[in-house]
């Protein structure tokens, strides 16, 4: 089938690669100039395990980019992947997915056949039906229902492992009162999971639910954490016994830093803020926030309790990635981190395998950034372990001034004739 991506971005850009493997002719649109050009040169933008092989293979074949929006009109379906972020107070900001809308419905009022339109981008409850339909109909002339099919599918794929979950996903809804967009939409993903069909409506609320439920996980086993710390237990004997109960299961079980990333943080304050604006108080997400904002404040506690003051002490940061096997630094709890320790008067270095580049436009030159693990930890009084990269697993600290180590992802194996200190275990 021929279809188009709208927003080349991580989503779009994973969405266009993997629909390319399942042999669709795919377009991606992009209003950045530099990101089509290194797509159309097989690289890919941003890291990603699998991607780039994919863009090598399938580039010049079934897959190209381009900024030209036109170039919709040469396929059957679009695939609408641009950013939803979060405003200065936590609504979502939709200023991105109208305009990309609004645009589209313009150049589809020149095309008279059928077209099926799939925002995967993630938006409030009630956007698609109270703002996106709206929007396509007025620009193009045409009626959602009968001469252009709107289905809300949200993304599930977890960045790091993003390839493999968008061509082996647990589940696809599709969310429309449109039957035969459905089919289509159907026939374009030929997944072998579940295809949950629903409301556009409740779609939208199934991707938030989704995220605030494995945030809340996380934050839950963390509060869990920091109570078997003071305790004395290891909370990671306590998750594995938890989770052979089958209603509780392992993922999302791992105590430490928290969560951070592209999703989880704005998808959690946007449903808090459509929820206030409702005139309903979710406690218990709120709960989840300040549960994962306490993290870093207690991992540099830790870190300050071991040096009694952390002024002018060279402290260095093992991670800048949200996660380990991407370099997608947004929200990544490493930054608070960072802040609370320049704020007690330390010097930071920072190093991450593959997120300094993204993590040097956050930070500027208020830290200094070393090329590998063992040039950053030379000489230093202290480590924090931020993102849990393999890389770390085996680290050395021989080049350390005094080898202390806050573990903040449990993730260090050798911790033998070091200073060990998980963040709550
Ligand atoms: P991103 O910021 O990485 O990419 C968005 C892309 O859209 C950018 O390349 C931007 O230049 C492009 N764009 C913006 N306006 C455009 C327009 N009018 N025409 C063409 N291109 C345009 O965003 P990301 O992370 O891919 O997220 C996209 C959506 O998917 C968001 O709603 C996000 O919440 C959701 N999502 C993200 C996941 C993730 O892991 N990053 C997972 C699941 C959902």
């Amino acid at each position: 089938m021929d279809i188009s991506v709208i927003g080349a971005g991580y989503v779009g850009l994973i969405t266009a690669a993997g629909l390319s493997e399942k042999g669709h002719n795919v377009t991606c649109v992009d209003i950045q100039k530099e990101r089509v050009e290194l797509i159309n040169s097989g690289r890919a933008p941003l890291f990603e395990e699998g991607l780039e092989e994919i863009l090598k293979r399938n580039v010049g074949e079934n897959l190209r980019a381009t900024t030209d929006l036109e170039n919709i009109l040469n396929t059957d379906v679009t695939f609408i992947c641009v950013q939803t972020p979060a405003d200065f107070d936590g609504a979502v900001d939709l200023r991105y997915i109208k305009k990309a809308v609004s645009d589209m419905g313009k150049i589809l009022r020149k095309k008279d056949s059928y077209h099926v339109v799939v925002v995967k981008s993630t938006v409030p409850p009630g956007t698609t039906e109270e703002i996106l339909i709206p929007l396509l109909e007025k620009n193009s002339g045409k009626i959602a229902g009968k001469d252009l099919g709107v289905v809300m599918s949200p993304e599930f794929l977890r960045e790091g492992l993003a390839m493999r979950d968008f061509l082996n996903p647990d589940r696809i809804v599709i969310g429309t009162y449109d039957k035969r967009a459905v089919k289509i939409v159907k026939r374009i993903y030929n997944a072998n999971c579940p295809v949950f069909e629903t409301t556009p409506k409740t779609a939208e609320m199934i991707k938030y639910a989704s995220n605030i439920f494995l945030a809340t996980k996380i934050s839950f086993i963390n509060d869990i954490g920091n109570i078997c710390k003071k305790l004395g237990i290891d909370v990671y004997e306590v998750a594995e016994g938890l989770s052979l109960d089958h209603r509780i299961n392992p993922h999302s079980m791992r105590a430490g830093l928290g969560w951070g990333g592209s999703c989880f943080p704005k998808d959690i304050r946007g449903l808090v803020h459509k929820s206030r604006e409702l005139g309903y108080e979710p406690k218990l997400v709120d709960a989840v926030i300040q549960i994962n904002e306490e993290q870093p404040k207690i991992m540099v506690r830790l870190g300050k309790n071991k040096l009694g003051s952390l002024e002018n002490k060279k402290a260095v940061v093992l991670g800048l990635a949200f996660k380990g096997n991407t370099d997608d630094v947004r929200d990544s709890q490493a930054f608070p981190v960072i802040e609370l320790l320049l704020r007690e008067g330390a010097e930071v270095t920072a190093y991450d395998p593959k997120a300094m580049e993204n993590a040097k436009k956050v930070l500027n030159n208020r830290v200094r950034f070393a090329d590998s693990a063992e040039k950053a930890l030379k000489d230093a009084d202290i480590a924090f372990i931020t993102t849990d990269w393999d890389e770390f697993k085996n680290i050395s600290f021989d080049g350390m001034k005094r080898k202390i180590v806050i573990d903040g992802r449990n993730i260090l194996r050798d911790r033998r004739d070091i200073d060990y200190e998980g963040l709550c275990w």
